[in-house]
């Protein structure tokens, strides 16, 4: 049989575990007493509840381009500019060292994000720690934010009035890190850093040749591919490594 960490690892990367069946001993259920049935209890007649049709609500980016980290917190802690505020259990802001040199972005919050209010703290975000260990990076030595704050239903991507809504607060947390280089994990992050509507695949080999900055600061992006898509497909994964050995490089080149 395979040791507790061996079986973690590969059920992290969604590989199925064989085991002998003989191996597998079955489960058999108690047998239950036989109950006599309850006396017949009288049935109200259901009075369908009246559904309101939901108020639309305002759609308005917030303004805070001059305010200090604290302040932004509890901007993005109240915020009702889009509607996934309503569907959403707490914003997620972001986590790690807020002077960090290494800013990574994703998505947007999952379900385990939406209720832990921290991001990649999911099955992606187990991989996505792997990652980070490889080249000898923790979670605390970085910053890792999204590109929307509140978590989308059934995970679907955002759409671009959320990401009009949300993405002055990703600015803000930029203007204030300054950090020295930017990775972007996934198209969505990607395309918004990069301002650029490209596939996955042309951004990752482009940003890997040349340095393109973000918002013309100077501040490098590297697209790489998000580890929730690495959780589906194994052939990404050994350009994610080179990704990874490219950013290690970066990290040393720099002294960051
Ligand atoms: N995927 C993301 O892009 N961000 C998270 O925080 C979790 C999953």
């Amino acid at each position: 049989m395979l040791d507790d960490l061996h079986q973690d690892y590969l059920r992290t990367m969604d590989i199925d575990i064989w085991v002998r069946r003989e191996l597998i001993v079955e489960h058999v259920a108690p047998e239950m007493p036989v109950r006599s049935s309850p006396p017949p209890v009288a049935v109200k007649p259901q009075v369908k509840p009246v559904i309101q049709p939901a108020t639309p609500t305002p759609t308005k980016p917030v303004q805070v381009d001059h305010i200090g980290w604290d302040e932004l917190r509890q901007e993005v802690a109240k915020c009702t500019a889009c509607p996934l505020h309503q569907s959403r259990t707490q914003t997620v802001f972001g986590v790690g060292n807020p002077n960090a040199d290494i800013l990574l972005i994703g998505e947007a919050p999952g379900a385990d994000e939406d209720r832990k209010g921290e991001p990649f703290v999911g099955r992606a975000g187990q991989l996505l720690n792997k990652m980070l260990y490889a080249i000898q990076l923790q979670r605390e030595d970085i910053f890792i934010a999204n590109i929307l704050k509140c978590r989308p239903p059934d995970n679907r991507n955002p759409t671009a009035e959320e990401k009009l809504c949300c993405t002055p607060f990703l600015k803000r947390q930029i203007a204030l890190i300054q950090p020295k280089v930017i990775i972007a994990l996934g198209r969505v992050a990607a395309t918004f850093l990069l301002d650029n509507d490209k596939a996955m695949g042309a951004l990752r080999n482009q940003s890997r040749k040349q340095t393109l900055s973000y918002a013309d600061t100077g501040v490098r992006v590297l697209a790489t591919y998000h580890p929730a898509y690495l959780l589906r497909s194994n052939l990404q994964k050994r350009k994610a490594w080179e990704d990874l050995q490219l950013i290690k490089q970066i990290i040393t080149e720099q002294g960051l």
